[in-house]
């Protein structure tokens, strides 16, 4: 059964300190470890609470997926992709960390690093669009995540500014890889990580190919024409976005999904007066119908746009630009 108790807390590894001395090491959390408050969002299949490490008072991100939900709307599948995506991502500033995972009779819990800035797609719209330096800022950081997930094999295949999210400091943390696609992990060799697998106790559900993965706005057109994502459909969503960040809109917008594909398809989009110079080159040459002739990351940060950028390290010790 998957009913691993509630209080699963307090799992303990005999240890012995420099002085020989025993000591006992909580291996794994529960339920019980956290003291939960304030609802931070709510999604389809999922609530993100706020929950307290009782022990450290560090404050997490708790998703907490409801399994009977799950089940009814086989998306078994699904939240397995997205736990052991975010174990194979650990470790990056741009990527929302996974710390532990259990569950109960009725839930599983995701411990994740805290956003408390919230989504940039509100923050957008609060103000209405972006400078081209804050549109650099945000756009150097976002890369710089895409560049660390498909190096370790993993297409998002849903960026959009919902799921780009900030941290206390206004620094990015992508979120939301529900929907990601894992490649072999290039960098490593080993087997998964042992991690118990979520299972439908019925019966397993059928592997259903799904028509459409991601949000009609930032689909990328190999995926409508071959329903085929690469990495570089993760690219053509930063173009969408970074076109977004500028302009206050998505560049391919119509009324319903159909026309929003018709428009993607057909490369039906135009830049609002006044959109910057170096902006419009790299989006044009990002928002390409073939994948295969879309800039690669490389590319994209040796781009006009992001002259002066460092990207690295110390791209996540900088200073957020005040919003304008
Ligand atoms: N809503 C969804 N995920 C979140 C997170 N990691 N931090 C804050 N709010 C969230």
């Amino acid at each position: 059964s998957n009913g691993e108790d509630a209080g699963a807390a307090n799992i303990t590894q005999q240890e012995y300190d420099t002085n020989g001395r025993l000591v006992l090491r909580q291996v794994k959390k529960g339920v019980k470890d956290f003291a939960f408050s304030r609802t931070l969002g709510e999604g389809s299949y999922s609530t993100v609470v706020l929950g307290t490490d009782r022990q450290t008072l560090k404050e997490y991100a708790v998703k907490i997926l409801d399994k009977k939900h799950i089940i009814k709307e086989k998306k078994i599948k699904y939240v397995n992709i997205e736990r052991d995506t975010l174990n194979r991502l650990i470790e990056h500033p741009g990527i929302v960390r996974l710390y532990y995972t259990f569950q109960d009779n009725a839930s599983l819990y995701y411990v994740l690093d805290i956003a408390s800035g919230g989504e940039l797609l509100a923050v957008l719209k609060k103000i209405g669009s972006f400078n081209e330096e804050c549109t650099r800022f945000y756009g150097a950081q976002i890369v710089c995540a895409i560049e660390h997930m498909h190096d370790r094999g993993v297409i998002h295949r849903d960026l959009k500014p919902e799921n780009v999210l900030l941290d206390d400091q206004m620094h990015i943390k992508i979120t939301d890889f529900g929907t990601a696609k894992l490649l072999p992990d290039p960098r490593d060799a080993t087997a998964p990580q042992g991690e118990q697998n979520f299972v439908n106790p019925e019966q397993e559900e059928s592997n259903r190919a799904r028509s459409f993965v991601g949000t009609a706005e930032y689909v990328s057109p190999e995926l409508l024409r071959d329903k085929h994502a690469c990495k570089s459909s993760d690219l053509w969503a930063f173009g969408c976005m970074i076109y977004q960040l500028l302009a206050g809109r998505p560049p391919f917008k119509a009324s319903n999904e159909y026309q929003t594909f018709q428009k993607i398809v057909n490369l039906e989009y135009e830049f609002p007066p006044g959109f910057p110079h170096a902006a419009k080159d790299l989006v044009e040459r990002l928002l390409v119908l073939d994948p295969q002739r879309r800039l690669s990351i490389e590319h994209i940060k040796n781009h006009e746009f992001f002259d002066g950028v460092k990207f690295g390290r110390s791209l996540w010790r900088l200073k957020a630009p005040r919003l304008m």
